[in-house]
């Protein structure tokens, strides 16, 4: 095989609790991630040589070594060095970058799964989430199942059982932000001790939150879409107030639940009923600087080959 192409679907959090700041100055989470059909392409190719080349067309994206795409790459190769190849990756892009959808962490994902597959390694899974973890505390989820929990920074998973509503109105903003800035505002205004005050352990023990303690102690139901939760949502909407206004649309318009995904800015509403979210979309799409789109959640294996 010459070249191998793997779509690399975006994630949503359904769950994003902050538990605190950790010495290593990453935050201690509980996320629900489910993945939708909302797909990159990524193309990789075998070329003459040992280069490296990564191509996309979106100007937000890094092209060359900084890419996460070709750092996953350069990972896999320091894993597996008599397999090392000339390599072009190739990305187009239809998650939004910057969103809180995890993007830049399916690609380098998409990578580390092709590769084995393109090049004929035998690589455990296991092995390959943990060359991820390296990457971005997203990465692990993209080659473990979806829906799921994490906890950790991100990188430890497990299985979520149980059901959730299957549409999703996905809303993109003209804009993007910055993980690292969001949770340096989520510190700002949570002191030293982040989230691990008496009122946020208080949290984890109410009631209402068992299946967030559930999936600290490796439990595992989905809680019904009025239970999920961001943390992060109230910094993003800060930052930008337009997200609290679509928030409010997607509510009006008949979403269960609506909220920010990951660090923002994108928002989302989740629905039972198709039709339902096909008029939700066609009523906040029509918003100027507003795209929306209707996501349907993806439940098993997140990465595939592209025919
Ligand atoms: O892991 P990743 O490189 O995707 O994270 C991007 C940035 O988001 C980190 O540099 C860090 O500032 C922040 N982050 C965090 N705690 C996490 C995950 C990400 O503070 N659990």
């Amino acid at each position: 095989m010459e070249s191998i192409q793997v779509w690399s679907p975006a994630k949503l959090n359904l769950v994003l609790r902050v538990l605190g700041r950790r010495p290593d100055g990453y935050h201690e989470l509980v996320l629900l991630n489910t993945a939708v059909d909302l797909y990159d392409r990524v193309e990789m190719a075998r070329s003459s040589g040992t280069g490296l080349r990564v191509e996309c067309a979106h100007p937000g994206v890094p092209a060359g070594p900084d890419n996460l795409a070709a750092r996953a790459a350069e990972v896999f190769f320091q894993e597996c060095p008599d397999l090392r190849t000339g390599l072009s990756i190739k990305i187009e892009k239809h998650v939004p970058v910057a969103g809180g959808l995890g993007g830049g962490s399916g690609n380098a994902a998409a990578v580390l799964w092709g590769l084995p597959r393109l090049l004929g390694a035998k690589i455990s899974n296991a092995r390959l989430m943990e060359l991820g973890a390296e990457l971005g505390s997203d990465v692990p989820f993209f080659l473990f199942e979806s829906p799921a929990w994490a906890t950790g920074r991100g990188e430890r998973l497990h299985r979520a059982e149980g059901d959730f509503p299957d549409y999703f109105v996905v809303v993109k903003f003209p804009f993007g932000l910055s993980t690292a800035e969001v949770f340096g505002e989520w510190d700002r205004r949570h002191g030293r001790s982040g989230g691990n005050s008496e009122e946020d352990q208080g949290y984890l023990t109410n009631s209402s939150n068992n299946s967030t303690l559930g999936a600290l102690r490796g439990r595992s139901a989905i809680p019904l879409p009025r239970d999920w939760n961001n943390d992060l949502g109230p910094v993003a909407s800060s930052l930008h107030g337009e997200i609290g206004e679509v928030l409010d649309s997607l509510l009006g318009a008949g979403a269960e639940h609506a909220q920010v995904s990951g660090s923002g800015p994108t928002a989302f509403g989740v629905f039972q009923d198709e039709a339902k979210a096909f008029r939700a979309r066609e009523e906040v799409g029509r918003t100027p600087g507003l795209e929306a789109r209707l996501c349907r959640s993806l439940r098993g294996p997140v990465l595939k080959q592209a025919s």
